[in-house]
């Protein structure tokens, strides 16, 4: 089975995201990709989720409410560019997901934006314990999302090959703009 973007994404993160491991979700929209984390780490585990809009964090407090999830997750209101203000320096991950763009049946204008997402990225990337990895879903389709989206590809492909392995994974005859994958792992040995 040739798995959609955001599933490949959630493989990569199985891969380096133990039971008791720590992980961060960089825009946590409508909760799911946070309940992911959560149940990936455990009632040990922490995962720590950012986002600017209240609609997102009270959307995503009810799911985690909902799944009994509450405990090991810990939600900021800010924006991701902040998370060296927000989380005490010795807070390191195992896995980052940012799923860029809009909150889905939210307010379309409020995007993730090029300069802010790649200040977190590489905030989030320094951060990754050795063989951690960090997962970007990156929306071409809205105003402003292929500005955002070639930015990160960018970003992605400038990386020092000695410090992370760097991948982008794309549909190829879509119809429309389609979402695409730029995953990295930070070089080392590996945790699982
Ligand atoms: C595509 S949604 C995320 C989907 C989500 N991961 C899920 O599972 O439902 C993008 C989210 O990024 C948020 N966002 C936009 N700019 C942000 C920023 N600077 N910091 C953190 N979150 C931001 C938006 O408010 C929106 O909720």
């Amino acid at each position: 089975m040739i798995p959609n973007v955001l599933e490949l994404a959630k493989t990569f993160i199985v891969g380096a995201l133990p039971p008791g491991g720590v992980a961060v979700d960089g825009t946590v929209g409508n909760g799911y990709d946070t309940v992911f984390l959560a149940e990936q780490v455990g009632a040990e585990g922490r995962v720590y989720g950012f986002d600017i809009q209240d609609e997102a964090l009270e959307r995503t407090r009810s799911l985690l409410e909902a799944m009994e999830l509450t405990e090991r997750v810990t939600l900021v209101h800010a924006s991701h560019a902040l998370l060296t203000d927000f989380l005490p320096p010795d807070v390191t991950f195992h896995a980052g997901m940012f799923n860029l763009g809009y909150l889905p049946h939210g307010d379309k204008t409020i995007i993730t934006q090029r300069e802010s997402t790649l200040t977190a990225l590489d905030q989030t990337f320094a951060r990754l314990v050795k063989g951690g990895v960090l997962t970007i879903v990156i929306y071409p389709g809205h105003e402003g999302g292929n500005d955002e989206a070639e930015a990160v590809v960018a970003w992605a492909k400038n990386f020092p090959p000695e410090q992370a392995k760097v991948v982008w994974y794309q549909p190829l005859n879509s119809r429309r703009p389609a979402p695409s994958l730029v995953a990295l792992q930070k070089r080392g040995q590996s945790v699982v």
